[in-house]
């Protein structure tokens, strides 16, 4: 049966990433034969230069339609200004919550050929492989009240962490999946010793871990999980946490692979449908300079067709592309190092798919 992909590619490098994305897609469905069809929607800033909105109800309704979404990256300081509720992150966020994307997979794996592009030592992060599992529907980025108010003849702004129960417990039931089929250690980020709402997490994290007695389970606070990730990355498998400490938490781990530029996610709901992009935003620095390093999304690509259309054989041979044109020297500015090929996103791009072509 045919699948559906749908692109929203974005803003800033959002488009020029997806595009090489694209070329590595096309080659995979020719060599094993997929019958998948793809269209596009708008979103984020060039969803609210056209509609007003940066989710106009026709690509939500193509989004919920989709058995999968490849996403690039949105927002920018064009939109920085405009009313909250229509900048682009509440684009994102609205699509995040209205499919229920409340799994975030954030893999960071250290290809062996860039052990040298992270600015740790080698030693330090060769050999890295570990797996961020980032709650993505709930805590602060969602919780009520929210905004900013008059109080005292000054401006007061407020929002709220919260999380059930319940949604701390499907969470962590991903992730403990998770941890079960891949290293069985699972370590738990939190601020329990200040703040209530993870206090009820760590509890929920401990009541479940009785449900999978062969993973072993440590909690850490959150500030000591940030400065362990640059001591020793190494010696964790999968963290799981909330949805702020998430985000930073992955960004920190992304340089642990070289590049921010390296790191994909997938984003998925109770029966995995999901949304797949990089972990990086959309790079205004670099926007229309061609510098932009396209492999977290090309893997994207990959979880996608991994997780979404159970095609982990697919997924396998791009990572391998992804891999060959690394040992082949080619790099991207972020990526670059003495001795290696400077190339430009297309570039990059064309290489993988030139290398999943075979
Ligand atoms: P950013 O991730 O866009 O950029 C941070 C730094 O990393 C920049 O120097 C950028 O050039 C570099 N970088 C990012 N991706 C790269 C790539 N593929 N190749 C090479 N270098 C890369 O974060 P920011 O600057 O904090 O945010 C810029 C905009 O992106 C903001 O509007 C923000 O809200 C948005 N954002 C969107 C997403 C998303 O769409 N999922 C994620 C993060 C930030
Ligand atoms: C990410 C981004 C988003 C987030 C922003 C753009 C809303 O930083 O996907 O990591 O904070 O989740
Ligand atoms: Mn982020």
């Amino acid at each position: 049966m045919s699948k559906q992909i749908l692109i929203m590619a974005g803003d800033g490098i959002g488009p020029e990433i997806v595009a090489e994305a694209i070329k590595v897609l096309d080659v995979a469905k020719t060599r094993f034969n997929l019958d998948i069809t793809t269209d596009e929607a708008l979103v984020g800033g060039a969803a609210y230069d056209v509609h007003g909105d940066p989710l106009p109800e026709e690509s939500l309704d193509k989004a919920r339609a989709a058995d999968a979404i490849l996403f690039g990256a949105i927002g920018g300081p064009k939109w920085d200004q405009i009313e909250r509720d229509k900048r682009p992150e509440r684009g994102l966020l609205r699509l995040r919550s209205s499919l229920g994307l409340f799994a975030n997979l954030r893999p960071a794996i250290l290809f062996p050929q860039l052990a040298s592009a992270s600015t740790l030592k080698p030693e330090v992060v060769s050999g890295l492989d570990i797996l961020i599992v980032r709650e993505l529907t709930g805590g602060i980025y969602f919780g009520q009240p929210r905004g900013i108010r008059e109080e005292n003849g000054e401006r007061v702004g407020f929002n709220t962490d919260v999380y059930s129960e319940s949604e701390i417990r499907r969470i962590g039931k991903v992730a403990f999946e998770l941890a079960m089929a891949r290293g069985k250690r699972l370590c738990s980020v939190d601020k329990a010793n200040v703040l209530e709402v993870t206090e009820l997490w760590k509890e929920v994290i401990n009541e479940l871990a009785k449900d999978y007695p062969e993973v072993e389970v440590s909690h850490m606070y959150v500030d000591n999980a940030a400065m362990q990730l640059v001591r020793a990355p190494k010696q964790f498998d999968v963290l799981v946490t909330g949805n702020l400490f998430g985000d930073i938490l992955s960004d920190e781990a992304a340089m642990l692979t070289g590049s921010i530029g390296m790191l994909p996610s997938a984003s998925l709901d109770q029966d995995r449908k999901g949304m797949y992009e990089p972990c990086h935003g959309s790079a205004p620095d670099i926007a229309g300079k061609g510098m932009a390093n396209p492999l977290a999304t090309i893997l994207s690509l990959a979880m996608l067709l991994r997780y979404s259309l159970e095609r982990g054989d697919v997924a396998d041979a791009i990572e391998a592309a992804v891999e060959a044109v690394l040992e082949q020297g080619l790099r991207t500015a972020d990526i670059f190092a003495d001795g290696c090929r400077k190339v430009s996103t297309a570039e990059m791009g064309d290489a993988v798919a030139a290398a999943l072509r075979g």
